[in-house]
């Protein structure tokens, strides 16, 4: 799609690849509706995008689908794109893995997306268009030790987007999803210095190179629909 004015709502738009999403979609002429819970960040990277609002809330709010499309449409009068792309990355051992910190995982990394997905894709199918976009994971199509429930959320946003992408094809609507390596984000700054070590790699990809594959995906003409796209540090060899 043609992507001037034309508007995108991104979740999780306070850091790492949700904000330089919110960079690259603005620079690609587009109004956005930005969430995350942080408030200030929201506040601060809405003042410097061109046409922006945010909605600052907990992503798992059973309330937050449809107050993302009313700022849309309030500010905007129109919604074309969805980034699903809150997450959070729990990793442990059998023996020190939190169940509770794992379920509230699953809550944010599965449940929300799927909620948001199904809300939009019913919204974009009324008027005949509209792209969805779920963040999954390298993670999503392979699987490593002590990240067994990480995974397990990604490889159920893998199926879930495909199964979207087939039950809505021809109807307007696109689905897709990208698959990331390594990218140096705040997602593991709560990590210890062993699990660090698990993925350290040489070169990480940095946000920006998932916001463009991301632009790159909305900006495919309507016959065609990137299904899934992975992008991997050129270093990253598991
Ligand atoms: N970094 C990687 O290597 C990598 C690789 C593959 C896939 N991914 C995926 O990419 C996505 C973005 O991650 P990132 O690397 O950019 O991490 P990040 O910098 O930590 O950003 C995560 C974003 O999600 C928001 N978020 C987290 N929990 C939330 C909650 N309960 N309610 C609302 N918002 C919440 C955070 O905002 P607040 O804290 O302000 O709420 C933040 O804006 C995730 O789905 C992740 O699984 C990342």
């Amino acid at each position: 799609m043609d992507l001037k004015n034309k508007v995108a709502i991104i979740t999780g738009a306070s850091s790492g690849i949700g904000e330089a999403t919110a960079y690259e979609l603005d620079a690609a002429g587009m109004s956005l509706v930005i969430t995350a819970r942080n408030k200030e960040k929201l506040q601060q990277l809405t003042s410097k995008l061109t046409n922006a609002t945010f909605v600052a809330s907990e992503v798992t709010d059973l309330d937050l689908p449809k107050s993302l499309l009313e700022a849309a449409l309030n500010s905007f009068g129109r919604v074309d794109a969805l980034v699903n792309n809150a997450g959070v990355m729990v990793v442990g051992t059998v023996e020190t893995i939190d169940i509770e910190e794992i379920c509230q995982m699953v809550r944010i990394n599965v449940e929300a997306a799927f909620r948001l997905a199904y809300f939009f894709a019913k919204h974009f199918k009324q008027q005949n268009n509209g792209f969805i976009i779920n963040l999954s994971s390298i993670s999503g199509t392979t699987n490593y030790p002590t990240m067994a429930a990480y995974c397990g959320t990604k490889h159920a946003i893998e199926s879930f987007t495909d199964c979207l992408r087939l039950e809505l094809a021809g109807s307007g609507v696109g689905v897709g999803c990208i698959e990331p390596g390594k990218v140096a984000t705040n997602l593991y700054q709560t990590w210890t210095d062993d699990q660090k070590q698990m993925v350290a790699i040489e070169q990480p990809l940095v946000a920006f190179d998932i916001a463009r594959g991301i632009r790159f995906i909305l900006e495919q003409p309507s016959n065609v629909n990137i299904g899934r796209l992975l992008i991997t540090p050129a270093h990253q060899s598991a």
